[in-house]
């Protein structure tokens, strides 16, 4: 079959462990017509373990800390123009915990995607199954949505969701989750790259 298309250039934003990160790339790089190809990773943590997994796959690194605010502004910078460089086509958070700036998204000016640890509009934000468990909640879950100006909001692509059952606490909801997420954010990038308009829903 002849290969028509260009595959589009992804860029994956991590903080620290990246297991997120390592599905997307095991999953671009274990399929031949997948749509996208791992382009470069990005960290605000130099120390980050997921940096090591990118290395060993030979997917190239950029990273700076960020301490201070003067950082960011540096961090979005250089970022910016590192994207251009690699011509990045999709930037895929993932376990990315800073808030990027207006101005980034704006000067980065294609899609963001989040995967966020709760079922999105509830529990924005950090400690989400703390949360969760708290509110009495009997289902929780995972969102990977299109970013917008304002944190953890934008058009849902996708949510996994699970029981929450008695007794339950954060830790296990997190460790039943983490999987969940892995496969979610595969299938929404895949169906992102292929603009099929298909979002995804598995309840587990
Ligand atoms: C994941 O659970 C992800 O959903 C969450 O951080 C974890 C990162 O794990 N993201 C956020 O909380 C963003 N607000 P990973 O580094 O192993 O992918």
């Amino acid at each position: 079959m002849t290969n028509f298309y260009r595959k589009k250039n992804v860029a994956i934003f991590i903080s620290g462990r990246g297991s997120n990160m390592m599905a997307l790339i095991n999953d671009m790089k274990s399929e031949k017509y997948h749509p996208g190809q791992p382009k470069l990773v990005v960290s605000d943590n130099t120390k980050a373990d997921g940096l090591v997994f990118a290395e060993k796959n030979l997917v190239e690194t950029f990273a700076l800390d960020i301490e201070k605010m003067e950082d960011k502004l540096i961090f979005e910078e250089k970022t910016l123009q590192v994207l251009k460089e690699k011509n990045i086509d999709i930037i895929c958070l993932a376990g990315f915990m800073k808030i990027l700036s207006e101005k980034f998204i704006k000067s980065f000016s294609k899609p963001i995607l989040n995967i966020h640890p709760s079922l999105l509009p509830s529990f924005k934000g950090l400690n989400t199954h703390q949360r969760a468990l708290k509110a009495g909640c009997l289902i929780h879950g995972a969102t990977v949505h299109q970013i917008t100006n304002k944190v953890d909001e934008g058009p849902i692509l996708g949510q996994t969701l699970i029981d929450i059952t008695k007794n339950s606490t954060a830790k296990q909801l997190e460790e039943k989750l983490l999987p969940l997420e892995h496969l979610l954010y595969k299938k929404v990038l895949r169906e992102f790259l292929k603009e099929s308009g298909k979002k995804i829903l598995t309840i587990n």
